[in-house]
């Protein structure tokens, strides 16, 4: 088995070098998770790919819904964090109602924002859906620039974030 973590610098400058960089981003977390279906060992090495290849980021990491109505942190990357997170509340538990991806340009600006790292300017969250298409958690990255995410951030990380549920058994 061998696979590495790219150590090129990714440009964000433009929807097509985000792209690029997605693109990359793919073809390795494919590597990384190729014949493996263990759910923790994929989610750690998705949030490490995330957190060491993307420019501009200071948390990159997973919620996942424990009961009906709490999310639970799971593997990240970054300083530690806040562990449980009411459904509705926060950006992450307002993804989990919403269904869909929220991208926050100013966390300040965020009704009920969960400030985990003081150093958090913007955000993006991410739902991550079951076999059965039923959301069973969040991926959630934090910037400390203003204004860090944009649509093409969301549909990447969403197209990363398929990849990564076909791997649940
Ligand atoms: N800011 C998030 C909480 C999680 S931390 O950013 C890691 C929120 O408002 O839900």
């Amino acid at each position: 088995m061998t696979f590495t973590i790219s150590d090129t610098s990714y440009s964000t400058d433009t929807p097509e070098a985000k792209q690029a960089m997605y693109a990359d981003l793919r073809s390795q977390l494919q590597g990384l998770v190729h014949g493996e279906s263990d759910w923790i060992a994929n989610t750690a090495n998705f949030s490490s790919l995330v957190f060491n290849t993307m420019p501009g980021l200071n948390w990159a990491g997973f919620y996942f819904l424990k009961t009906e109505d709490e999310l639970v942190l799971g593997p990240f990357q970054g300083k530690p964090a806040c562990i449980r997170i009411k459904r509705g509340r926060g950006v992450c538990g307002s993804t989990v109602e919403k269904g869909a991806p929220i991208v926050v340009a100013d966390v300040h600006a965020f009704p009920g924002h969960i400030a985990c790292d003081v150093n958090s300017r913007s955000e993006l969250v991410v739902p991550v859906f079951g076999k059965d298409g039923a959301i069973i958690g969040v991926f959630d990255l934090d910037s400390p620039l203003p204004n860090r995410f944009d649509e093409t951030d969301s549909e990447g990380i969403q197209s990363l974030v398929r990849i990564l549920e076909q791997t649940l058994a």
